[in-house]
């Protein structure tokens, strides 16, 4: 008797972890708005004319036509190339921050520090605490390291300190999670007394804190304010990331993040784990352009590009959302958070919206909590002030139905 073969079996089942992980609906989103007749609101892409592209290919010729030409190519340290971790403590410092090149550690974009650090502080079923709503790829992080979001209740200045220490307790929580200038989505900024007022809760709780950072140096007007890891309390317990990416280029993907003692060995063990080191090339290039520029200087170009945009569409705006609506008006970076009347949904206008050549983010995505469904983000980093004026025109009227 012939014996057939054993039927073909589907592979094994996914990971629960990342079964559990939500694909970005932004991505989703933007590829939709990428078509040319749609304004798109939805993306944090930086402006892709302050890209310095005469620059960024001389610093990479300087680097495979120098002496670092076989160095860039090869495999190099785990904590990030000497002269770049240097370059990058330099410019930390300019927010408050004392840090040497050995305090730093070169991460693959900032997104790579998020994942490192949950995977350096917490086991499977832990909890970090969470602005509501908070940047959605941060969820996504914690969710790939079976992490549990748990939000903190707060205002328009932040989380409440109370409520931190009250949440922290009862999820015996390992740390909070961050983005106190200009946030994704908000664009909120805690002012300097909640940061004080976190920092002591923080310690009270026994939290680390991680401070994401991405923002800060995009500043269009205002005064600076200290980062939140500058604050006495805080000094001792905070990861502070920044980025490369929206000051010079996200393509370059060169994050780095500042730790306090006890965590840099631990999280160099968690970046060798994850990708050995960032690409050397890219982070010689980034130094060669570092050390040739004035990046302060760039960023104040970067200022001038992105203040007009802002404008524009706060001004449309106001003009063109139904009474009622409230939004943010952000001092930098790259978003405006807009509640809409109550009653009002902003997922069931997004189909009307993208028919009227607009696209924006429904709010709800960003929320580790409740959702309120009235919120949406809108972005002025890539259209240029009349786009942003029609699209805002468009929105109001996809939202009026
Ligand atoms: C709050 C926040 N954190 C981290 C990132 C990731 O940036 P990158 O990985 O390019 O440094 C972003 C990007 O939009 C962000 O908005």
């Amino acid at each position: 008797m012939a014996i057939s073969p054993p039927a073909p079996r589907a592979g094994a089942p996914l990971s629960r972890r990342l079964a559990d992980t939500q694909s970005s609906p932004v991505r989703e989103l933007l590829e939709t708005a990428m078509q040319p007749h749609i304004i798109s609101l939805a993306g944090g892409l930086p402006a892709p004319d302050t890209f310095d592209v005469p620059g960024l290919r001389a610093a990479f010729d300087e680097v495979l036509s120098g002496p670092d030409a076989i160095r860039s190519l090869q495999y190099s340290l785990t904590e990030g190339d000497p002269a770049l971790r240097e370059q990058l403590a330099a410019f930390m410092a300019k927010s408050g921050i004392e840090a040497t090149g050995h305090d730093i550690l070169v991460t693959t974009g900032s997104q790579q520090a998020l994942g490192l650090i949950a995977s350096a502080l917490c086991d499977p079923g832990d909890t970090i605490l969470v602005e509501d709503p908070t940047y959605l790829a941060a969820l996504q992080t914690f969710q790939l390291a079976d992490v549990n979001a748990v939000p903190i209740p707060g205002d328009d200045d932040g989380p409440d300190p109370e409520a931190l220490i009250e949440v922290a307790r009862r999820t015996g929580a390992k740390a909070a999670y961050l983005i106190p200038t200009f946030q994704n989505p908000t664009g909120r900024t805690m002012p300097l007394a909640r940061r004080a007022a976190l920092a002591e809760a923080a310690a009270t709780a026994g939290l680390w804190l991680i401070e994401d950072d991405p923002y800060s140096a995009l500043r269009l007007d205002g005064e600076p304010v200290d980062l939140l890891a500058a604050q006495p309390a805080a000094r001792d317990r905070t990861i502070v990331i920044q980025t490369l990416s929206k000051v010079l280029s996200p393509g370059l993907r060169i994050g780095y993040l500042r730790a306090p003692k006890a965590l840099r060995g631990p999280l160099a063990v968690a970046k060798q784990a994850a990708d050995l080191h960032t690409s050397t090339v890219a982070q010689l290039a980034a130094e060669r352009w570092l050390a040739s520029h004035d990046l302060s200087e760039h960023i104040a170009g970067l200022a001038a590009h992105y203040r007009p945009r802002r404008d524009a569409l706060l001004a449309a705006l106001g003009e063109h959302l139904p009474e009622g609506s409230s939004m943010t008006s952000p001092e930098g970076g790259l978003f405006v958070w807009v509640t809409l009347p109550d009653g009002h949904d902003a997922e069931e206008i997004l189909p009307r919206a993208l028919a009227n050549g607009v696209a924006f983010v429904p709010g709800k995505y960003f929320y580790a909590g409740e959702p309120v469904k009235e919120t949406l983000r809108v972005s002025f980093a890539t259209a240029t002030p009349a786009e942003l004026a029609e699209g805002a025109a468009r929105l109001g009227a996809a939202i009026i139905g």
